[in-house]
């Protein structure tokens, strides 16, 4: 069975504090720390890449969720690979010619494999890289438009959560944006097990308090 994993978004950290951010977040009960990588190509908005997971990894063992908004998601496989980040979740939308080749490389740079799609991508474009013989790990639903944080929750996303739920009851499904205690109890209870929040934990007086929240409304 699928096992609960809350991921702050470090986006919304201060970048110029990212270990001791890191650090905090750990210890406020996170299980990975999500990592937002855009190109300012694929999304209108430039974050961070494999010198900086490479910089952080030297400060922390922790499971480093990478999410790849960038056009060519397969240049960043090696440095990232490299640079020491535990998942690589491309998306869909960029990858339609080349996702098994993208797969096999993930891995073979010892990377958990992941899939996300955009709102506007129907669920069934991702059916095929979950059932290959060299599968992606978990699907990521996006509950935004991708590029930003402290954007508003999308439930009419929540289908295609349902869906894929009712279909790989052991896979790893991800919800990101807009997730916090107003809007947990829709992701966890469409079948969301990893869960991605930003704004809602670094905005919080104690954020600790929201993790342990959105830890119990997936768990209950
Ligand atoms: C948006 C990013 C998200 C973002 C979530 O493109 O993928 O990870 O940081 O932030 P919140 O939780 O504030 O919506
Ligand atoms: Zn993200």
């Amino acid at each position: 069975s699928v096992t609960t994993k809350i991921a702050p978004s470090m986006l919304s950290s201060d970048f110029a504090n990212l270990a001791s951010e890191s650090h905090r977040m750990l210890t406020f009960g996170a299980d990975w720390l999500h990592m937002d990588i855009m190109d300012g190509h694929f999304v209108p908005n430039l974050t961070l890449g494999a010198p900086i997971i490479e910089s952080l990894r030297k400060h922390t063992k922790a499971y480093l969720d990478c999410h790849l908004m960038v056009t060519n998601p397969l240049d960043y496989v090696e440095p990232l690979g490299k640079a020491g980040a535990s998942g690589f979740t491309f998306h869909i939308e960029t990858s339609k010619d080349n996702w098994e080749e993208l797969i096999q490389r993930i891995k073979a740079q010892g990377m958990r494999p992941g899939v996300a799609l955009k709102p506007g991508t129907p669920v069934g474009e991702v059916y095929s890289l979950v059932e290959a013989e060299n599968p992606v790990e978990l699907v990521l639903v996006m509950t935004v438009e991708p590029g930003f944080g402290g954007q508003k929750f999308m439930p009419e996303m929540m289908d295609k959560v349902r869906t894929l739920r009712k279909k790989y009851p052991s896979l790893d499904i991800e919800v990101d944006g807009g997730l916090g205690p107003s809007t947990i109890d829709a992701a966890a209870s469409a079948g969301a097990n990893c869960i991605v929040a930003g704004s809602s934990v670094f905005g919080a007086p104690e954020p600790a308090q929201v993790i342990s929240l959105l830890r119990n409304s997936v768990e209950k």
